[in-house]
């Protein structure tokens, strides 16, 4: 029979080895190879405890516990070790690699609002400015909201002044066509006075070119209370060009016609491309950005205003078409190519 004590003091000699021969190891494959030596399945320290049956039966518990006290000593040690080599390594690393100090900070590439959106916040900004409130609607709109109440009768030839995407189905849902159906929501769900502008994408069967693109962007304007008029409105329309284009940028009103305002013009800003006319303003030297007038008697009783009492003005500003002119964009077709190489210079 081998004594307890004997073992014990086999046991502290092997702690001692183990910690020695980890404290000689340099790298941490060493290190696990040592590691095996003593706590892996033939290790030294494993090996004590099979000789368990060679301790007097009453003897055992402690022999047990004594051995396992062993093992965890020697991990822990181990595990020591370990972190040790791992800031040696560091230590050389950053000892033997050249640190710049003065290097400039990495700032890396910033992303930005699309110019489309970057001017429609200018244009809400201008508007927010003049005590506008912010107002939105759904793009999937329905027939009364786009047309009906607008004052487009069913079957009528305006109608096709803006060609337009229906959704299949009963309702015949459409994608709205203009920004105008905020109007309506505006009037029914708020009681006069309302000044309100509404951003947002529309859409229509236009063909893509130089000046048209399918879906575009519109920021609808619209006011309602007593006494207002079309020289509130005109004057509006010209602080507001005034303002965008931080100069003074000549607005002419033309004669034009809307179902919903009456009477209606359109708005031109004079060609910034040109001096005699080029392809862009259609050799005219003019730039219609907007349509407008005042609300057709017809809109105030669709949604319950009484014309008698209320006037108002309502306005529909294109976002690429006041983009071309403010950035010189003569092509609007850039604007929804995401070429990195355009979009870097805003
Ligand atoms: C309208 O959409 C009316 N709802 C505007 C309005 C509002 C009138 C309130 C009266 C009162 P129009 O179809 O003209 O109007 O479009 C308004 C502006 O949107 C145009 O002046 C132009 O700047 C822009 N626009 C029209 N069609 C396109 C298109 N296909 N691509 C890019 N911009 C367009």
């Amino acid at each position: 029979m081998t004594s307890i004590e004997e073992l014990t003091s086999i046991l502290a000699q092997l702690i001692q080895e183990a910690n020695s021969a980890f404290t000689q190891t340099e790298s941490e494959p060493v290190l696990n190879q040592v590691k095996a030596n003593y706590l892996g399945k033939k290790g030294k320290v494993t090996a004590q405890m099979k000789r368990i049956r060679e301790v007097e039966p009453k003897e055992r518990r402690a022999f047990g516990q004594a051995v396992n006290k062993a093992k965890i000593a020697v991990e822990k040690r181990l595990e020591q070790r370990k972190q040790e080599i791992r800031a040696e390594r560091r230590e050389k690393e950053l000892q033997n690699t050249y640190q710049d100090l003065t290097l400039p900070a990495f700032s890396g590439d910033k992303g930005h609002l699309h110019p489309i959106r970057r001017i429609e916040e200018d244009m809400l900004q201008i508007f927010r400015g003049m005590g506008y409130a912010i107002a939105f609607g759904p793009q999937v709109e329905t027939d009364f909201h786009n047309f009906e109440a607008l004052n487009f009768p069913h079957d009528h030839p305006a109608r096709d002044m803006q060609d337009t995407f229906v959704i299949k189905g009963d309702r015949k849902d459409v994608l709205r066509t203009h920004t105008s159906p905020v109007q309506i929501r505006t009037m029914l769900a708020n009681k006069p006075p309302i000044r309100i502008a509404a951003p947002g994408p529309v859409f229509r069967c236009d063909t893509l070119d130089m000046t048209h693109s399918p879906c575009f962007h519109q920021v609808e304007g619209l006011v309602v209370d007593r006494g207002v008029t079309m020289s509130h409105l005109k004057g509006t329309l010209h602080e507001f060009a005034q303002r965008l284009f931080k100069q003074s940028v000549k607005i002419r009103l033309r004669p034009s016609f809307f179902p919903f305002t009456e009477p209606s013009v359109e708005v031109d800003v004079g060609c910034v491309f040109c001096k005699n006319g080029c392809r862009v303003c259609s050799h005219t030297g003019w730039i219609e950005i907007l349509g407008a007038g005042m609300v057709d008697p017809n809109v105030l009783l669709a949604v319950g205003i009484d014309p008698e009492v209320f006037t108002g003005f309502a306005f529909g500003i294109g976002i690429e078409r006041v983009a071309m002119l403010k950035y010189g964009i003569q092509d609007i077709r850039l604007f929804y190519e995401n070429d990195q190489r355009f979009l870097a210079r805003f």
